[in-house]
This record gives structure tokens, C-alpha cells and sequence, in this order.
């Protein structure tokens, strides 16, 4: 009995040293934790349950039988975040660099399939070279074998991906395809084909960072949501955004105890809205005074700012918050824009994550490269997400709602369930000015200007869209929070489906 305790722990703590001192110490020289210190900092204290810590590679090839490290380079498990339960797998790089066996693969689509049986997250800690090339296409059909279960666990739980270290080739395809991704800076890279590959066919010359870093892909190419300072600055958050996901689309919401009134009055929003309505203010402002303790997790904060997306909590509940920000390109919708909030309000309708939409928009962004690349299509997709939701639905005009965009964000039309404007709200095919110039063009400056006020007059106000009951009601300011919360209170046991499909065609 001695001898088999004895051999276990020797076995385990083999396994626990991955690929050795050396590579560890190579490993932090780098600034990265291994893939057992990313665990301990992501999992709660004493909660990791790890599986297949003896798993081997099967390969022969290339003088791998003589080279095996129990683990195969990936460690896989269960354990919790703040209790509740979490699937995770971490990356090794220490052993073969991370690289995907098929074994290594096996363990990956072990904890997936265990996630979907249970209901619980699947957290993936990415550090990896790729395919492992000794193995050729066992390698590549087990990178499919993820794939396909990435794409089948999509809308059933929520699958997120933390990307600390190289992310090439086929690798980036699981990542891409989960929800959400973090990255870390200066540290962490995704790309299909790496720098030497792109100098070689298109004569570019471009470094790792620049290619796929956290910076490229948080502002640039909007693969990535947020990029973080490091390693522990990366898990610490995802340990904080965790915690506003459901387990899965069977779990209701998590429920968090709140100490902030329900019906909290602020004031300042009254006077939020400058008096001019060419000057910009933050919707920031308004998001947190609105949210539970003033706490939003914000995603995409550096690509396409020109619209909020991320979540916040209403009377200790998880509300997905969309809000055009007037500071960034006016609050226009263009293509970025469309897509990333199209994004995120996919995920919460998946998910029965209600929607809160603070709307200030002046319309879709004119231009040659808007038409060119797409903007119908592009802006079409966050009208096709809004309209497919049927999760509760909540919409606060601030200032203007113009044209397409009026009904693109989340309007009574596609299906908005309670839809209320503050009195500075103007909702109108287009701005004044714009409107007088087709209508009366040719006319005199006099009359142009005569015309604009008239415009004004009559359309710059909630209360033409309030007298057809597009607006449910004109509500103050500083009482927005209180009727949001009330809202959502009431629209708590919703009931909405759409007609039986196999699935919608959204224009991808
Ligand atoms: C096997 C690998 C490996 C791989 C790295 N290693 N990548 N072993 N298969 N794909 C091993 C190295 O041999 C080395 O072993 C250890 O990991 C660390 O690698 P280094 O190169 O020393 O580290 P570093 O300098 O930090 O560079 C990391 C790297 C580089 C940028 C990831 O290793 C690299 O370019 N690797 C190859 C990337 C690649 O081309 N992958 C295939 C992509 S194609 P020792 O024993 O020395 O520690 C692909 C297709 C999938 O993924 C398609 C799916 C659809």
C-alpha cells in the first residue's frame, strides 16, 4: 500500500512539473505563469479538480517515444469561481510548447463534453505553438475535434478565452469561436500565418505585436475584447466577469446581493445632456450611474467606441448594456460598431441576459468605404440581432434617435418592451439642419434657417414618437435607474418566441 502512495505522489509530482525546471524558469523569464499558476490564480483556493493528469502522447514518430511527459502538455479540469462551478483547461507551454496532440486534444474535448453534460463555463488558458508537428494530421483532427465542439457547446454555455502566449495557425480558430477572448499584452499573439510567413508572400514587414497582439486585436481587428497588463491582471478579471455570466442557457441569472437602492435618484443626470446638441458628453456617465454600485465590465472598450457594449447589474441581476457614446464619432453606427454590438446582443438573448440600450445616435456613417465594405450588410446584422432578442428589452432615449439607426436600436418597432425618452430626446428621420436642406433646397439662407427652427420646433422633442406610442413615456433623468429597475422587475417572467426554425440566416 506504501509502495502505490509512494509511486502516485512520484507520478503526480512528475506530472506537476510539466517540462521541467528549466522551462519553467524560461517560462517566467517571460513574464508568464505556468499553466498550474494561471489555475491556482483563476480557481477558487483548493478547488481544482484535475483530470487526466497521466494522460501521454501516442506518437512515435521523430523520436517522441522517448519523450513523454504525463499531461501531454495541457492541464484539464474542473473547479470554482466564486463557488459556482467552472470546466477549464490551461495550456502547457513548458511541454512541447503547448503544442495539440491528439491526446492533448482528447483531454480538452473531455472537459468540454463534461461542461455541456453539467452546465458550466468552459474557460480555456491558450499558451501554444500550434498543431504538434510530429503528429501531422492526428494533430489537425484534433484541433477539429474542438472546433466542432466549440461550435455545438455556442448559445449552451458560455466559453471564454484567455490567450497568454503564441496563438498560431489553426489555433486561433478555437479561440474565435468562443465568446469572448482576453489577451495579455506584450505577451500574447493570434494570428493564421506568423510575421515570416506574411514577409515571405506579401513582402510586409511586420513584427509579432504588430501582427496579432493584445493592442492589434483589442483596437484594430476587434478579434480580441479586452487586453490586459499581465498574466494576473488577466485571470483576476476574468474571475470578476464570471462572475455576471449564467452557468449555462438552462441556469437562471446569478443573483448578488445589493446594497444600492433600487430607486436611487441622480440628480446630475438631469443636466447630463449639454444644452447644445453638436456637443458630446460621456454615456459612461450614465451607465454607471445607472448600474449597481456604479460597477460596468466593459467589453471592447478600445475597438469601435463609438458604441458601449458590456455588463452591468440592476438590483443584483446581470443586464447586457448597448449605448451609442456621443464622444466617439458622434455615436454614429458604422460597420465596426454594427458588428460588435450585433455581437453582444446575441450572446445575452443566448443567454437571457436582458438588454438595456441608452440611445444616442445620429444615423449611420455616410461614405465610399462604409458602402463599399459593407455597412448594409454590417449594419444589418445588429438590426437582425436586435429584432431577433426575446429577452427583456429596455430603451432609453437620450438625445437623438435618427433615422435607420432610430429603429436599429432597439426601437418599439423590433419588438422593445418598454421604451422610454428623456425630454431632451429628438427623434427624427435626421437632424434639422439636414432635413431643411433636401426639403428646401435652393431656398434662401433666410428661409433655410426659418425652416430649420420650424423643424425643430416640431420634431426636435420626444413627444411626436410619444403620441403614436413609440415611446411608452417621457421620463426624467434622474429617475432613470428607478424605472429601469422596475422594468426589469416586471418583465422578470417574459414570454416571447420566435416562429420554429432550424435556424435564422442573420447576414454574416
Ligand atoms: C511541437 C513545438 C511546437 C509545435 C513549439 N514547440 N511549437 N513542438 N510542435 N508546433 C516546442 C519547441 O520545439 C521547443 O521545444 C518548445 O516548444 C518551445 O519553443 P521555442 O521555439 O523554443 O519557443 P519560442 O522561442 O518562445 O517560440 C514559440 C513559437 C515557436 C513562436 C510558438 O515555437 C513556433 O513558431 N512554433 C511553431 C509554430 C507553428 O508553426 N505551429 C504550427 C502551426 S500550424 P524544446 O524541447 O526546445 O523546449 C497549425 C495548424 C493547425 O497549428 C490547423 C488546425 C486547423
Amino acid at each position: 500500500m506504501a509502495t502505490t502512495t509512494e509511486e502516485l505522489e512520484k507520478r503526480r509530482e512528475a506530472a506537476r512539473l510539466g517540462g521541467g525546471e528549466k522551462r519553467i524558469a524560461a517560462q517566467h523569464a517571460k513574464g508568464r505563469l505556468t499553466a498550474r499558476e494561471r489555475l491556482s490564480v483563476l480557481l477558487d483556493a483548493g478547488s481544482f479538480e484535475e483530470y487526466d493528469m497521466f494522460v501521454e502522447h501516442n506518437c512515435a514518430d521523430f523520436g517522441m517515444a522517448e519523450q513523454r511527459v504525463p499531461g501531454d502538455g495541457v492541464v484539464t479540469g474542473s473547479g470554482t469561481i466564486n463557488g459556482r462551478l467552472v470546466y477549464v483547461f490551461a495550456q502547457d507551454f513548458t511541454v512541447f510548447g503547448g503544442s495539440l496532440s491528439e491526446r492533448h486534444a482528447q483531454k480538452i474535448c473531455k472537459v468540454m463534453d463534461m461542461a455541456m453534460k453539467v452546465g458550466a463555463p468552459v474557460i480555456g488558458l491558450n499558451d501554444s505553438g500550434g498543431a504538434r508537428i510530429q503528429e501531422g494530421v492526428a494533430s489537425l483532427a484534433g484541433y477539429a475535434e474542438v472546433f466542432q465542439r466549440n461550435v455545438l457547446a455556442s448559445g449552451v454555455i458560455p466559453q471564454i478565452s484567455l490567450i497568454m502566449g503564441p496563438c498560431a495557425g489553426g489555433a486561433v480558430y478555437s479561440p474565435a469561436m468562443t465568446d469572448f477572448i482576453f489577451m495579455v499584452k506584450d505577451s500574447s499573439y493570434m494570428f493564421v500565418t506568423g510575421p515570416d510567413v506574411v514577409r515571405t508572400v506579401t513582402n510586409e514587414v511586420v513584427t509579432q505585436e504588430e501582427l496579432g497582439g493584445a493592442v492589434t486585436h483589442t483596437t484594430k481587428s476587434g478579434v480580441a475584447d479586452v487586453a490586459f497588463e499581465n498574466d494576473i491582471d488577466a485571470l483576476l478579471a476574468t474571475r470578476e466577469f464570471f462572475d455576471f455570466l449564467p452557468l449555462s442557457n438552462r441556469h437562471d441569472l446569478p443573483q448578488r446581493p445589493c446594497e444600492d437602492a433600487w430607486d436611487r435618484a441622480e440628480d446630475s443626470l438631469d443636466t447630463l445632456v449639454p444644452p447644445s446638441a453638436a456637443t458630446p458628453y460621456d454615456m459612461h456617465e450614465l451607465i454607471r450611474k445607472v448600474a449597481d454600485e456604479g460597477d460596468f465590465f466593459e467589453l471592447q472598450p478600445a475597438h469601435a467606441a463609438n458604441i458601449i457594449t458590456g455588463f452591468c447589474r440592476i438590483e443584483g441581476r446581470t443586464v447586457g448594456v448597448v449605448a451609442n457614446q456621443p464622444t466617439v464619432l458622434a455615436g454614429v453606427l458604422d460597420i465596426a460598431s454594427s458588428k460588435k454590438a450585433a455581437r453582444f446582443v446575441r450572446f445575452c438573448d443566448a443567454f437571457d441576459i436582458p438588454i438595456l440600450t441608452f440611445v444616442d445616435v445620429p444615423g449611420f456613417l455616410p461614405g465610399v468605404a462604409q458602402e463599399h465594405n459593407g455597412i448594409i450588410k454590417n449594419g444589418a446584422k445588429l438590426l437582425f440581432a436586435y429584432a431577433e432578442a426575446t429577452v427583456p428589452k429596455i430603451t432609453v432615449i437620450t438625445r437623438k434617435a435618427y433615422g435607420g439607426a432610430y429603429d436599429v436600436m432597439s426601437s418599439k418597432h423590433l419588438r422593445g418592451d418598454l421604451n422610454y425618452a428623456w425630454p431632451t430626446a429628438e427623434i427624427a428621420v435626421m437632424g434639422a439642419k439636414g432635413a431643411v436642406e433636401i426639403i428646401f433646397r435652393g431656398k434662401t439662407p433666410e428661409e433655410i434657417a426659418a425652416r430649420t427652427a420650424e423643424y425643430e420646433e416640431r420634431f426636435a422633442n420626444p413627444f411626436v414618437a410619444a403620441s403614436k406610442g413609440f415611446i411608452d413615456d417621457v421620463i426624467m433623468p434622474h429617475s432613470t435607474r428607478r424605472r429601469v429597475a422596475m422594468g426589469l422587475r416586471k418583465l422578470r417572467d417574459k414570454q416571447l418566441e420566435n416562429p420554429w426554425k432550424k435556424h435564422d440566416n442573420i447576414p454574416l
